[in-house]
C-alpha cells in the first residue's frame, strides 16, 4: 500500500508482482480489493480474467477478461482502501479523513494515538501521512476488530508503522508509557469527554487533538472538558458534494433549460464544426449526484494550552 523500501526511502514498486494487493476497479462505485496469486483468477460480470496476465505490469493498467471485458488494476492507495474495506463499524470517508490529517498537522515521523480503531478506515490514513519513521498506536476494546484490523494492516503493508492494543481507552485512558510524546491524538468514541483528560496528557506542549461525534450533544459535552486544558476549540462539520460528469448527445437545447441562464448544468459545448448550440452535438454535463452523503459527525480540534515552566 506504501511507497516504502526498506532502507525507509519513499518509493513505489509499480510494477505488479505474485503476493501484491491490486484494486480491481470496474467504476467508481464498483471496485474490490484482490490478492494476486500465480494460478489465481477473478470472474466478475466481463467475464474471467487471469491473475498470470497481471504480474510484470505496471499498477494503472487496463486488463481484459477472455470475453474482451476490461478493468483497471490500482495501486491500492488508503482513499481506495477507504472504499473496500469490510466495514465492521461506521467509517471515516476522504472528506473527513484529509481535514483531520490536515487540521491535526500530520506529517511524516508524527507520534499519533487513536481510539477506536474501528474498521481502519483513518488509521490507514494516518499511517500513510506519518511515513516513513512516525507511528500510529490505535486502541479498541472489542478483541475482534482490533485482530481483524491488525490483520488488513498486515495485507495491506502497514505493520511497521501502525501497532493495534485493546485497551478501554473511555475507563482506563492512554498507556502511561506515551506521556508528553504524542503529536496528536484522535477519538472517535462514544463518550469522548472521558478520554479527553488521559489524551491531554499525552500530548507535547502544542499537540493537537481531534474528536469526531456524530451527535452535536457529544460535541457540547468534550468541549465543557476541553476548556479545563486545551485552547483554540474549534467545531466544523465537513459536508462534501459531488458532482456525476457525463458526456450526452443533445438533441434539443430546449430540454437543457434554454442557454446559458441555466444554472443547475455546467455545460462544454462539443460540437463537431465548434458552433456552440448546434442540435445532434454532445456536450459535457456536470451535476450534483444524487446519492451525496450528508452529515457524518462534528470534528472537534482543540490545541494543549503551554505551560510556561
Ligand atoms: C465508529 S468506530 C471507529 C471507526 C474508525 N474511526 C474508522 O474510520 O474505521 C468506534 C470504535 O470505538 C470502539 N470503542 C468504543 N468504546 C471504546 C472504548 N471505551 N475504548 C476503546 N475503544 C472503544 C468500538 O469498538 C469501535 O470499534
Amino acid at each position: 500500500m506504501l511507497p516504502m523500501e526498506l532502507e525507509k526511502k519513499l518509493s513505489f514498486n509499480r510494477f505488479i508482482s505474485v503476493g501484491d494487493l491490486v484494486i480491481v476497479y470496474e467504476r467508481h462505485d464498483v471496485m474490490k480489493a484482490v490478492k494476486v496469486c500465480e494460478n489465481g483468477v477473478l470472474q466478475n460480470r466481463f467475464g474471467v480474467f487471469k491473475h498470470e496476465n497481471w504480474i510484470g505490469i505496471p499498477f494503472g493498467s487496463k486488463v481484459f477478461s477472455n470475453k474482451g471485458g476490461f478493468v483497471y488494476l490500482l495501486a491500492p492507495t488508503p482513499e481506495l482502501w477507504t472504499l473496500v474495506l469490510s466495514h465492521r463499524t461506521q467509517i471515516l470517508y476522504i472528506a473527513d479523513i484529509s481535514f483531520v490529517i490536515m487540521y491535526l498537522e500530520i506529517i511524516p515521523g508524527c507520534i499519533v494515538l487513536e481510539s477506536g480503531t474501528g474498521s481502519g478506515s483513518l488509521t490507514t490514513s494516518i499511517a500513510r501521512a506519518v511515513a516513513p519513521t512516525g507511528h500510529v498506536y490505535t486502541f479498541d476494546f472489542h478483541e475482534q476488530r482490533a485482530s481483524l484490523a491488525r490483520e488488513d494492516f498486515e495485507k495491506t503493508g502497514l505493520t511497521s508503522l501502525v501497532t493495534v492494543g485493546v485497551r478501554d481507552i473511555q475507563g482506563e485512558g492512554f498507556p502511561d508509557k506515551f506521556t508528553g510524546q504524542v503529536d496528536a491524538v484522535f477519538l472517535d468514541l462514544p463518550q469522548p469527554w472521558l478520554a479527553i483528560p488521559s489524551a491531554g496528557k499525552m500530548l507535547k506542549q502544542d499537540g493537537v487533538l481531534c474528536s469526531f461525534s456524530p451527535c452535536i450533544e457529544q460535541v457540547q459535552r468534550s468541549c465543557e472538558i476541553l476548556k479545563t486544558h486545551f485552547t483554540d476549540i474549534r467545531t466544523f462539520e465537513v459536508l462534501l458534494r459531488s458532482y456525476e460528469v457525463r458526456e450526452e448527445r443533445i438533441e434539443s437545447w430546449e430540454n437543457y433549460g434554454g442557454g446559458s441562464s441555466h444554472k443547475s448544468r455546467k455545460r462544454k459545448q462539443r460540437s463537431k464544426d465548434g458552433i456552440d448550440g448546434v442540435e445532434g452535438s454532445t456536450t459535457v454535463l456536470a451535476k450534483p449526484c444524487s446519492e451525496g452523503r450528508g452529515h457524518t459527525g462534528y470534528l472537534t480540534f482543540a490545541r494543549l494550552r503551554c505551560v510556561i515552566a
